[in-house]
């Protein structure tokens, strides 16, 4: 129900709260492979720590339409892809993600976050979107740049870990960009299929 299949082949659903067993079982994978580089709210370490996360999302849902969304490969959750700010009086949202490691290396991430950003832009006419990484975070930056966004600055020792600060950098995708590179993707999978054809 309510599925979308990324072209990676995995599914791309809505992460709501009442599978908040299956996130918790799901974070058990993940924890040690995301937490140097998530938010430290979002590595919850049980049951009753998951289903706070995704009812926190869902109440941001309800009031902005923003959400968070899980990527199920084969069946089994292996991350996702959400909206960490959304806000329509300001046309601004921001986009984060993560995955547990035999979900990386895939394009999960590539193809769920391109859904993301046409309901923001083509459905909810939003105007920027960022992305924000630890400043080694390469597998991230590297999705930010795959997407065609632009670096725009690093935000000195703004990321804390423990008692280490890492710079942060912040990436963003104007409405404008995205119509621009939705056109050529849409010109590319024509010709595509003009050629197999
Ligand atoms: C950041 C993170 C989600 C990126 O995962 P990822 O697997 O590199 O990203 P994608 O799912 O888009 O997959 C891209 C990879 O799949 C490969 N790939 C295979 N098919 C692909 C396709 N159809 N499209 C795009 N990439 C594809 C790419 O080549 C790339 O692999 P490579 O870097 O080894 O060349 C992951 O490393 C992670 O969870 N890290 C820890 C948490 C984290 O950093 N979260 C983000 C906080 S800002």
């Amino acid at each position: 129900m309510f599925s979308t299949t990324l072209s990676s082949g995995a599914s791309l659903r809505p992460l709501e709260p009442w599978r908040a067993e299956e996130f918790a079982a799901h974070l058990d994978r993940a924890r040690e492979h995301i937490r140097p580089w998530v938010g430290p709210s979002f590595v919850t370490v049980d049951v009753a720590g998951a289903r706070a996360t995704l009812g926190l999302y869902a109440e941001r849902a309800a009031r902005d339409g923003a959400g968070i969304y899980g990527i199920w490969a084969e069946g089994v959750l292996v991350g996702g892809v959400m909206f960490v700010e959304f806000s329509p009086a300001t046309g601004v949202f921001e986009i984060g993600c993560w995955l547990e490691p035999d979900g990386e290396g895939h394009g999960h991430i590539t193809s769920a976050v391109r859904e993301l950003l046409a309901y923001a832009f083509d459905e909810r006419g939003m105007h920027r979107a960022e992305w924000r990484c630890r400043s080694d975070n390469h597998r991230s930056s590297a999705v930010a740049r795959r997407l065609g966004m632009t670096l725009e600055g690093v935000l000195r020792e703004a990321w804390p870990v423990g008692d280490v600060f890492y710079d942060k950098q912040v990436w963003s995708l104007l409405a404008s960009e995205w119509r621009v590179a939705s056109a050529a993707q849409v010109r590319d999978h024509h010709d595509r299929h003009e050629h197999a054809g």
